[in-house]
């Protein structure tokens, strides 16, 4: 059965920032108005959607969200829910949320409304401020599905951190330390005293060339589990782990296996009863994501080089609302 607790506006077109094709230039489309909701889906009024460089692959066709263009791009947004299909239960009209999507049901999150699987959608703690819960999702479940599954750590164990500088990176280092391992992280000069302050006992300069050997001097052999979010950086970070300890990738970049190390490659999963813990961390002050800016969806070309760019750690939203509805704006 389908949900008959759409509201008018439904009817109307939306505004999306996407591509007409794979590969193509990230433009304002007109897309329809939210069909009809199924009965395990929610419908999002969009306020924040959060900006990534894993857009880039969405945009060129190289990660595959179940939909082709013409679509909006994005895979993660924060809003207030506008309608629920009939079997949703724990998530009503009117909540705050935030979700990762994928595979998106209908179109990405860089639009006035989204349409959402209720199992990937997480209702927001109060006094959450909707740009970092839109920038959350896909750096948070990441570096849980490394800390808490791929690495297993633990509390005592030592665990490094290569590429803490960026976003994802650096939510690796916060989860890490708030389960108890001492961490240790790789970072530019210019980015070490923000590493530090979210958690990273030592920060290693990934410029001189031997740091891997510096860990093993440093921890005596190796680090128990090794976090790496740097392009091709696996075959550098398995170099600072332990005999028989862990490595897991978040770049595809999977090392041959060495010294019984396991490895694993990470690949981002949705999970809305994940995305809940994970947020109430966010509003404990556990986790921080510093936005870097707020971008408007006729400027969602210039969020996305941002993103590919990188901020120095800070994340990238774009703000859709106010410009939703086509229709309105005739
Ligand atoms: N598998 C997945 O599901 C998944 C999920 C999220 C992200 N990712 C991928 O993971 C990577 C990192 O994501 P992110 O959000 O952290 O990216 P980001 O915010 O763009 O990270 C950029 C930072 O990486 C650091 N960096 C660059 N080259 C480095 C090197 N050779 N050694 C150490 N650090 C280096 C720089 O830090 P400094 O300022 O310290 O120089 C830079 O500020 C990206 O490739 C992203 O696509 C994958």
């Amino acid at each position: 059965m389908e949900t008959d607790a759409r509201p008018e506006s439904e009817a109307q077109a939306v505004l999306g920032g996407g591509v007409r094709r794979f590969g193509g230039p990230v433009e304002v489309l007109e897309l329809p108005g939210p069909r009809e909701l199924r009965p395990d889906e929610v419908l999002i009024d969009v306020q924040a959607c959060g900006v990534g460089n894993w857009d880039e692959f969405a945009r060129t066709g190289g990660w595959d969200l179940g939909v082709r263009p013409p679509m909006a791009l994005g895979v993660e947004a924060a809003g207030l829910v506008a309608a629920v299909g009939d079997r949703v239960t724990g998530i009503a009209a009117g909540d705050r949320v935030t979700v990762h999507s994928a595979p998106l049901r209908e179109q990405g999150t860089w639009a006035g409304r989204h349409i959402a699987a209720a199992a990937q959608v997480a209702v927001l703690p109060t006094g959450v401020p909707v740009d970092a819960a839109a920038a959350l999702p896909v750096p948070a479940l990441t570096a849980d599905q490394v800390i808490d599954g791929a690495l297993q750590v633990r509390a005592g164990q030592t665990v490094l951190v290569h590429g803490a500088g960026g976003v994802t990176g650096g939510m690796l280092v916060q989860l890490a330390a708030h389960r108890g391992a001492k961490v240790i992280a790789t970072a530019g000069a210019d980015s070490a005293g923000r590493v530090s302050a979210i958690g990273a006992d030592t920060v290693l300069d990934y410029h001189q060339r031997d740091w891997p050997e510096q860990v093993r001097a440093l921890t005596g052999g190796g680090v128990d589990g090794a976090a790496n979010a740097v392009r091709a950086g696996s075959a550098e970070a398995i170099r600072a782990v332990r005999d028989g300890g862990r490595l897991a990738t978040i770049t595809a970049d999977l090392p041959d296996a060495e010294r019984g190390i396991a490895t694993q490659a990470v690949q981002v999963v949705p999970d809305g009863a994940r995305l809940a813990g994970l947020v109430q961390l966010l509003a404990q002050g556990v986790l921080t994501v510093t936005v870097a800016g707020s971008f408007s969806l006729e400027r969602a070309a210039a969020a996305l080089a941002q993103a590919r760019h990188g901020a120095h750690g800070s994340a990238t939203v774009l703000r859709p609302s106010g410009s939703q509805h086509a229709a309105s704006q005739r």
